[in-house]
């Protein structure tokens, strides 16, 4: 269901060199990332970090000097997944002793040291928000002794690095507008890994869609964990301690969002991730006003049952959820509503799975991202809670959930059936290089004969068939 659907997780990407080294010191960086979005948006930074300071960077990890992974933490597969390319690197390493290992992102958080001393698996060890010091803990690395910063910050956003694209098709960039998350649900590890919760200057991010724009780019999608949460005051002030009339001058996702779709009506514009205990009707309504703002809102449910909902610490119950689903279908009568699903949390019985089954059924999604429980140190639900739902049942109310959703799937893709649909254009086909692929606002995959169309381009599609996760026609 995922195909041509970017997964939010334990993708792995080469680097594609745009821009070049200021003085070459004839180094090569293979980068690879793992993960979210903001991972990938990461990793951009991290290479116009290093671009910067005279290196650059390759598909071929075999000439590498230094092979980075930017990596995640969020289940335990993610992390295991890393580990064993670790392990595959170490082997390299063997006979070519002076390459190079660094461990970024949200497992190099979470474990820290460890890495180094206990796994020896690693030269670098570097978090998310210590991106700026990688050329000294590179240097300290070449004389031999171990580089570690974990250092989370308070304010650091990254704003002023213009980061090295490291897309593939050159027509969608994605944008960070904030960094970490004060959520603390409590089966997420995230808070620990990435840190307090900070809001960018919307200059930077404007500068950033105008600069893409510039570059060729047709879609942006603004990043966060909580996007609904952003608020930005001037002078960095944070959003616990400002009056009343601070937060009225303030810029609010909204807002930010408005601006975001003024840069150009060519610009497309969707954001990532929604929280249901923040999402505003400004927010939709500002959606509604702007024909290039797509119609699509990700907005994780986790699970339809009020109970687990509270053990989740999530901040809205089964009926605080399905009014925001009333709030989008009122406001916007076609947008494509997606969501991220959990089966087997902490003490779920098989009443609230089906509590979730049902809300699935009452939303009737156009897309999930579904996972079984994996226990995360350290988090409220490893402290409090027992992981004790069946591993076998886990997955067996997973597999529900897949099969359900594929059904929902295939009733949206179908609606799509003798009707005409605009396409942003991405690049070719994953199946078939005479065929191009692109989405359209509702973020459906759509697929359609090549002619001399080009990514970057927007197109109408008439819709003569479709799958469970894709819709095929022709340019009309
Ligand atoms: N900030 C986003 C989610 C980021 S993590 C939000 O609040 O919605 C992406 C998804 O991974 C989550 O929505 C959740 O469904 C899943 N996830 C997070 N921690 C998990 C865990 N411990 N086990 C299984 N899935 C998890
Ligand atoms: Fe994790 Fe919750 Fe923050 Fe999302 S909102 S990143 S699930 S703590
Ligand atoms: Fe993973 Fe970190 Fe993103 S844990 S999902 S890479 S914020």
């Amino acid at each position: 269901m995922e195909t041509e659907n970017k997964s939010i997780d334990e993708k792995i990407q080469g680097t594609s060199l745009m821009k070049p080294s200021k003085i070459p010191n004839g180094k090569k960086l293979y980068l690879e990332s793992y993960g979210c979005q903001m991972n990938f948006s990461d990793s951009e930074i991290v290479a116009s970090i290093l671009i910067d300071k005279g290196f650059s960077t390759t598909q071929n990890y075999e000439e590498a000097d230094l092979i980075f992974m930017n990596t995640c933490a969020i289940r335990d597969n993610a992390e295991n997944r890393v580990r064993q390319r670790l392990q595959d690197y170490k082997k390299i390493k063997k006979s070519k002793p002076e390459l190079l290992i660094g461990v970024l992102g949200c497992m190099a958080e979470r474990l820290k040291s460890q890495l180094l001393e206990e796994e020896k698996l690693v030269d670098i060890v570097v978090g998310p928000d210590a991106y700026r010091d990688l050329p000294n803990l590179i240097a300290t690395a070449e004389t031999g002794q171990k580089a570690i910063n974990v250092i989370l910050s308070k304010e650091e956003t990254y704003a002023d690095i213009s980061p090295l694209r490291l897309d593939k098709n050159g027509v969608s960039a994605f944008i960070s507008i904030m960094r970490g998350c004060d959520n603390m649900c409590s089966f997420c590890v995230v808070p620990f890994t990435r840190g307090r919760e900070r809001s960018r200057d919307p200059k930077s991010i404007l500068n950033e869609c105008k600069d893409a724009f510039n570059a060729g780019y047709r879609e942006v999608t603004l990043l966060g964990q909580n996007v609904d949460s952003y608020l930005w005051s001037g002078g960095g002030l944070k959003k616990e301690i400002l009056t009343d009339e601070q937060k009225q001058n303030s810029t609010n996702f909204a807002q930010l969002m408005e601006m975001v779709a003024l840069v150009s009506p060519d610009l497309r514009v969707r954001f990532s991730t929604s929280h249901p205990k923040d999402m505003t009707d400004e927010v939709l309504h500002v959606m509604a006003k702007y024909e290039n703002i797509c119609n699509n809102i990700h907005l994780p449910v986790q699970s339809g049952n009020s109970n687990v909902l509270e053990k989740m610490n999530r901040g809205y119950t089964r009926e605080w959820y399905l009014d925001r689903i009333k709030s989008i279908r009122t406001i916007m009568p076609d947008c494509g509503i997606s969501t991220d699903v959990i089966t087997g949390f902490c003490g779920e019985t098989d009443e609230e799975h089906k509590d979730t089954i049902s809300l699935m059924n009452e939303v009737q999604y156009d897309f999930a991202f579904m996972f079984s429980y994996s226990e995360r140190p350290k988090t409220l639900a490893e402290r409090k809670y027992k992981d004790d739902v069946a591993e076998d049942i886990k997955k067996k109310r997973l597999s529900e959930v897949v099969d359900l959703q594929r059904k929902h799937s295939e009733l949206h893709t179908k609606k799509w059936l003798g009707k005409t649909t605009k396409v942003l254009i991405e690049g070719v086909s994953k199946k078939s290089d005479e065929m191009l692929m692109g989405r359209n606002s509702q973020n459906a995959v759509v697929v359609f004969p090549k002619e001399n169309l080009k990514p970057g381009m927007y197109v109408n599609v008439y819709v003569e068939s479709s799958t469970p996760s894709t819709l095929i026609g022709k340019v009309v």
